[in-house]
Formats: structure tokens, sequence, C-alpha cells
């Protein structure tokens, strides 16, 4: 072949051509006259020295060149979107906002994750909400954040949810409290037992709730307290036990000042997941960020994954 000088234009409109087998429906598609179809086809054909379609009656057919042409400029198609998708996202990821709201509970790694990603994209500002899983529900509906991290989410809301980390719910006791030296502790004997409650909204509480109503334990509960860190701290003092998710009690546990206790049946097998509005357009940060935790947060936390 001498010189092959064709254009994208030649391929595009060879392509609409090839899609429809017709002239008239790819210069409709194309916004171009009949002729200036024909023309632009016959111009590919004189550069690649090759017919690309032939006509019998009044229908066109692809000839094999035409096909081998078809197959290439697909891929080249796909290529130039492609390129467009990484400018794209390039121009996006060079600044802008990142809106994310957090469980309670994930605040303890989430921050961690945020630096990673930071690191990668110094341009990003983010903006970090930690509330109860009821708030994130009502900031998903009102489409106030990108997404949101939180436990397994409502099965009756519009949303999309990938699950990135286990998140294992497990009971917590004070150094030295008469159980903690125990195996296998049944169920049933945490009747005997007071437990602290997060407030209603909490999806920790909720969790539980089901948790012990699934097998059939009737719990005393004493205080309702609204935070994490508050709960750990009447655990702590003795004002009862608590259930937590374990990535929120680490640093009591290396320190000592809590401990888990060894209940069948549990932990609680929960997830972490990445939450946003189905059919919600993300920003190219945004999309970044929930490629991000599905595929690396598990194995930068030292985590198993979803
Ligand atoms: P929460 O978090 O208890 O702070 O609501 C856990 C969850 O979202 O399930």
């Amino acid at each position: 072949m001498a010189k092959m000088n064709i254009t994208l234009r030649q391929l595009k409109v060879f392509s609409s051509v090839a899609k429809h087998l017709s002239f008239t429906r790819a210069a409709e598609e194309l916004h171009l006259t009949q002729p200036a179809v024909s023309m632009q086809v016959k111009q590919l054909e004189g550069q690649l020295e090759i017919p690309l379609f032939e006509q019998l009656g009044k229908k066109i057919y692809l000839t094999e060149a035409g096909e081998e042409v078809q197959h290439y400029s697909r891929a080249i198609a796909q290529q130039l979107d492609d390129m467009a998708t990484a400018l794209a996202n390039l121009k996006g990821l060079e600044h802008g906002k990142l809106r994310i709201s957090v469980a309670t509970t994930a605040n303890y790694f989430a921050p961690h994750l945020l630096a990673a990603f930071t690191r990668r994209y110094p341009g990003v500002n983010v903006i970090l909400d930690v509330t109860n899983r009821q708030t994130l529900l009502r900031q998903l509906a009102e489409n106030e954040v990108d997404m949101v991290i939180m436990g397994t989410p409502p099965a009756e809301m519009e949303l999309e949810a990938g699950p990135f980390m286990e998140n294992p719910l497990v009971i917590i006791a004070p150094p030295g409290h008469p159980l903690a030296n125990q195996r296998e502790i049944p169920l049933k004997q945490l009747e005997q037992e007071v437990f602290l409650l997060r407030e209603p909204g909490s999806g920790t509480r909720s969790a539980m709730e089901r948790f012990f109503a699934r097998h059939g334990i009737a719990i005393t509960t004493s205080m309702e307290v609204s935070s994490d860190e508050a709960i750990k701290q009447s655990v702590q003092a003795g004002l009862g036990l608590g259930v937590m998710s374990q990535d929120a009690v680490e640093m009591e546990l290396t320190l000592q000042r809590l401990q888990i206790l060894d209940v069948a049946h549990f932990p609680i097998q929960r997830h972490w997941f990445v939450v946003h509005r189905r059919g919600k357009r993300l920003s190219a940060i945004a999309q970044a960020f929930k490629s991000f935790l599905l595929d690396e947060a598990a194995a930068l936390l030292d985590k198993p994954p979803g």
C-alpha cells in the first residue's frame, strides 16, 4: 500500500454506512447529504486501494476488506473514547471536591484511606462528615454527598452499594470482667449482663438488636449512649458491655483498656459498603475514590476484603 492518508472522519462515515448498510441512513445519522457520504467512502476506498462495499441489486454489502476495516474502525473509535475519558478524568482530578460522609464507626479507618487517596490526588478537597446511619441515609436521599461509607445499606432505597471490607461486630468488656477468661460463652449467658446501647438511628444498634432478636436472646440495657467514644468510656467505667465494630476498638485492645468477649455466634459478620444513589453521575474524583475503596482499601488497611 503506497501511502495511507485516511482520516478519522472517513472512518466515522464508513462505520455509519457499514452499521446501517445504507448511504441514506448514514447521511441521516451524520447530518450530511448522501453525496457527501458517498464521497467520503469513495475517498477511503481510494486511499486503501480496495472496495469496501459491493452493491447487489438495491442492497449494499460489506466486502471482506470492508469487514476488516469495520473491525479496526470500531477499535479506533473505542480508543478515542477511552482517550477522551482519560483526559476528562485527568482534568477532573486536578482539583475538585469530594463530599463524603462516613458512619461513626468508620471514622476509625476512613481518615487513613483519605490520607492515601489525597496523596495520590493532592488537588482534591475533601469534605468529611461523620455521623450515624440514619443521617447518612438522609444525606443520600437529599443528594448532599457524593457517597457514604456505612454498614449494610437498606434494600428499599434506590442505592448502588459495593462491599469493600469486612466489618465484624464484637462484644467489648472492661479488663478483668468475670467472663473475660471464658471461651465460647453461650449466648444465653448474656441475659445476665447489662448492655449499653447506641442511639436510635445507629446501624450498630439495629444490627445488634436484630442479632439478639434472631437468636431469641432478651438482653437488659442500661444507658443509651450516642457515640462510639462514649460507649467505650462507659464500658471501661464498668457501666455495661457494648457491641461495636472491631475497627472502632483497635487502640483500646492494644492498650488493654478493653477486651473482646469470646461469645458463641460472635462476631456478627457485617461489611463496610461504599454507597451512592443509583444513577448518580459521579464526578471523576468521586469515581476515583469509589474505585479506590473497592480495589485497594482492604489491602491498605490489612483487612479481609468485602
Ligand atoms: P453507626 O454505623 O452505628 O454509627 O450508624 C454503622 C452502620 O452504618 O451500620
